[in-house]
């Protein structure tokens, strides 16, 4: 009865469905040399973003994270942008909660995700200086069901297999062969289960007797079990300097031979403030952009360490802090089309034989989850896909720098594609992944009605019916899950339209 009903107020939407063209979609990036090019252009995507862990990411608990509230996440998405960014990361979530409108109205919003895979929570992340002790199977199950919530998302850019693991003598010596466990362990297991390989990468400790070996030894190695990403917190640029007074020359040389990505996963140093963020103007100048692909200053929320851009209040309103203004105009200030990209030499696929200041063991521990890998994740986990959405207005308050109260509603770049079952899951096991057609997906505009955005979708929307070729059932497979409400959102959003 439940489907039937379901089945109905599709039926209602399929005429004005095809009516509705995506003007633009948010298109997957992929990785090809040393950047990360959209999947459908081929452009390099250059990094313009910011750390997002409201609470603090060593405070993380269960039960709720960055991603599962659509009422901050519309808040912050205001902000995002404001700020002008492209992509955030995230270092901590709950992979059994429901992500599905924060994801779908950051890709609206043309905002990307890097995602830790790890959590704070025993259990959930290696110990660095004994990763034997806690590489195990419910550990890596805990990795696979983040990569089932978030991989079926067009805007997840990558996931971060680790975090600062190595950053001393005891770590260095202990976990890098094991870095590599979890990345080969997290590929195998796409490979078997999703159909879409999201690129999986490092996040590095800056420090200088680890950056260039660990950096080496990571990108090497076969396919598998080499990352496809690497980042760099970097904190050397404090207050006013220069490209070579902070020692950036020496990074970008340190980098010039690299194969894969790599950005700043962290920068903003706050040691003497006011943040100048002098150094964005370099990140994106001919400088860097041919060995690096941007950065993401840490971190978007005023916490304890003192590093943010706005300050959160207890009753949900966003201030905007003195550098939330100051980073919005460097970014502003910085193109990222027509940047400088330079070829890179092939991926070394041997290993070294020697690493300097880490452990050179380039035997991998066999995994601990190869059942898991081979049969998949149980029906306990929760796959993410993208919905339909309404509400783009903030619940909360929003404030400039000066107390003034801003309009709070984030506008919508992309039309969202709202993609069938099949289209995420190659495993085929799903019950209600039905016989039929081959990718064909269900195109809906994700703009709302009503909107007081000026969006791109509501004026560009032609009325060319183009290839949409969304077979009722497939949409219905699909729509399962939003639910009848949500998709009588979509209904009126589309006859809007
Ligand atoms: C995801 O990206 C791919 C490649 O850019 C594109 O073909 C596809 O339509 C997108 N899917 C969704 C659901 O937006
Ligand atoms: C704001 O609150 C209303 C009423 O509770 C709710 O329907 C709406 O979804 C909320 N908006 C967001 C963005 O969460
Ligand atoms: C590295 O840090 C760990 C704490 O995480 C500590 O137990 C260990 O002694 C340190 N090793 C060295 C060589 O300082
Ligand atoms: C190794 O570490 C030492 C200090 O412990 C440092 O001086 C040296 O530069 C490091 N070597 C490399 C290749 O990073
Ligand atoms: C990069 O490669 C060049 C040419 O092989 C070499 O001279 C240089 O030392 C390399 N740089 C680094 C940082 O490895
Ligand atoms: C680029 O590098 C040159 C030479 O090192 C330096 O003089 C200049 O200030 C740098 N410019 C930027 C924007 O980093
Ligand atoms: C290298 O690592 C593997 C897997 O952890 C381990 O079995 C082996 O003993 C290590 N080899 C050396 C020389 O430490
Ligand atoms: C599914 O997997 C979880 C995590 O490994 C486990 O706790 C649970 O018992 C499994 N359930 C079934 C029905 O196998």
């Amino acid at each position: 009865m439940r489907f039937f009903s379901v089945a109905s107020a599709a039926a209602a939407v399929t005429a004005s469905l095809f009516l509705s063209v995506s003007a633009t979609k948010v298109s997957t990036k992929e990785v090809s040399g040393r950047y990360f090019v959209d999947s459908d252009s081929g452009e390099a995507f250059f990094l313009k973003g910011v750390d997002y862990q409201p609470g603090g990411s060593s405070e993380f608990t269960d039960g709720s994270d960055p991603l599962s509230s659509p009422e901050t996440c519309t808040r912050d998405i205001v902000l995002f942008e404001k700020l002008g960014i492209n992509v955030i990361r995230v270092y901590s979530i709950d992979p059994t909660l429901d992500h599905d409108e924060c994801m779908t109205k950051l890709a609206a919003a043309g905002i990307y995700l890097l995602l830790d895979v790890n959590s704070p929570i025993y259990g959930q992340s290696l110990n660095r200086d004994e990763p034997w002790t806690t590489y195990t199977e419910p550990y890596l199950t805990h990795v696979f069901s983040v990569i089932e919530a978030f991989a079926g998302y067009n805007n997840t850019l990558g996931f971060f297999a680790g975090n600062e693991l190595v950053n001393n003598k005891t770590s260095a010596e202990a976990s890098p062969n094991y870095i590599k466990a979890v990345v080969r362990d997290m590929k195998n297991y796409m490979s078997n289960h999703i159909i879409r390989q999201v690129p999986v990468g490092y996040s590095a400790a800056d420090d200088l007797n680890y950056r260039v070996s660990l950096a080496n030894y990571l990108e090497a190695g076969p396919a598998d079990e080499a990352v496809d990403f690497y980042g760099v917190n970097a904190y050397e640029w404090c207050g006013d300097n220069t490209f070579e007074g902070a020692g950036y020359d020496v990074l970008v040389n340190d980098f010039s031979n690299y194969t894969i990505p790599v950005f700043l996963s962290e920068f903003g140093c706050n040691e003497s403030p006011p943040r100048l963020f002098q150094e964005v103007a370099s990140i994106f100048s001919k400088n860097m952009s041919g060995v690096f692909s941007g950065g993401l200053v840490y971190e978007y929320s005023q916490e304890t360490s003192d590093y943010g851009l706005v300050s959160i209040a207890d009753d949900g309103s966003a201030t905007m802090l003195s550098d939330f203004t100051v980073l919005s105009s460097k970014y502003a200030a910085a193109t990222t089309t027509g940047l400088a990209t330079e070829e890179a030499s092939a991926r070394p696929t041997t290993y070294l034989s020697y690493y300097n200041n880490i452990s050179s063991n380039t035997t991998l521990p066999d995994t601990l989850a190869s059942t898991v890998i081979a049969n998949g994740l149980n029906s306990t986990y929760n796959r993410g896909a993208f919905v339909a959405i309404s509400d783009l207005a903030s619940n909360y308050s929003i404030y400039d720098v000066s107390g003034n109260a801003l309009s709070a509603s984030m506008t919508t770049k992309y039309d969202i594609t709202i993609p069938t079952a099949s289209a995420i899951d190659q495993t085929d096991s799903d019950a209600d992944d039905d016989d039929s057609s081959s990718g064909s997906s269900a195109s809906a505009s994700a703009s709302a009605s009503g909107s007081d955005s000026s969006s791109a979708s509501s004026t560009s929307s032609s009325s060319s019916a183009t290839s949409s070729s969304a077979s009722l059932s497939n949409f219905v497979s699909s729509s399962e899950k939003m639910g009848v409400a949500a998709l009588l959102a979509v209904a009126l959003g589309l006859t809007v339209v």
